[in-house]
């Protein structure tokens, strides 16, 4: 059903691939197949909003995007090219950033010290710090805090600030809302919208957050390991109804 909207889409114009592309794809855990035939698409510079209720296979999607969960059958593309089994560093290096649910910083180690694994990539510690902190600046007062004692939206602060530092192309984002307050889900969606403005390709997996509406270009919903509907943001919610309706 994205087939069409070639024209309708500011983020479809030319010839340009999708950023990130998945066609049929089927995968899971040992023998048990949890995603039944995905399909899915985020054009260059778009802002996809996955929803789904607990258990659709939101977050098993991002596995097999992030290349954590291999596919066993159908298609994964980033830029065109076919990635279905590429490794996680590979995918990283190719442009992937996933920030998981529950972060994926370190507790136990200072702001800093959580930025400075992002030197990894060869970027200058430097450059990391000075856009985490322009971009947060209640990170910049923790600094030298341990990761683990910030709240829970400085730790998502610092766990984008942390993937943003490898410059992706697409930005994997695992319930971003969750466990937070509507004001700092508000904030970081803010910035989420930013990002998206200076180009980067998102896909956000929420159950549903009604922030997210704002800086999403398009909706899609995910139930029993399928995408059942893809469309405008505002329709689709409107469609979801109070299914299950967070009140965010
Ligand atoms: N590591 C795992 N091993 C076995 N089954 C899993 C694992 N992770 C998730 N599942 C199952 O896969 C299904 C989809 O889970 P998940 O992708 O986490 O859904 P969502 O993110 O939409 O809540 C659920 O039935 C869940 O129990
Ligand atoms: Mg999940």
């Amino acid at each position: 059903m994205t087939r069409g909207d070639a024209d309708s889409s500011r983020a479809r114009v030319g010839p340009v691939a999708p950023v990130l592309e998945l066609h049929g794809v089927r995968a899971g855990y040992g023998q048990i197949e949890v995603l039944h035939g995905v399909d899915l698409s985020v054009a260059a510079g778009e802002v996809l909003a996955l929803f789904g209720p607990n258990g659709a296979g939101k977050t098993t999607t991002l596995g097999v995007c992030s290349g954590q969960i291999r596919p066993s059958a159908g298609s994964v593309r980033l830029m065109g090219t076919m990635v279905n089994g590429a490794r996680p560093h590979a995918l990283a290096r190719a442009g992937v950033c996933l920030i998981p649910e529950g972060r994926g910083i370190f507790p136990n180690l200072t702001v800093r010290e959580n930025l400075r694994m992002a030197t990894y990539s060869g970027v200058a510690y430097a450059r990391v710090e000075e856009r985490a902190f322009e971009q947060f600046p209640r990170l910049a007062e923790r600094r030298t805090q341990l990761a683990g004692t910030l709240s829970g939206g400085e730790q998502q602060m610092l766990a984008i600030s942390r993937g943003l530092a490898t410059d992706p192309a697409l930005l994997l984002l695992d319930e971003l809302s969750m466990g937070l307050a509507p004001m700092i889900v508000a904030e970081l969606y803010e910035r989420v919208g930013e990002m998206a403005a200076a180009g980067l390709s998102i896909l956000i997996v929420e159950q549903f957050a009604q922030s997210v509406l704002g800086v999403a270009d398009r909706a899609a919903v995910m139930l029993g390991g399928r995408v059942q509907q893809v469309g405008e943001p505002e329709s689709i919610a409107a469609a979801l109804g109070g299914a299950y309706l967070d009140g965010h």
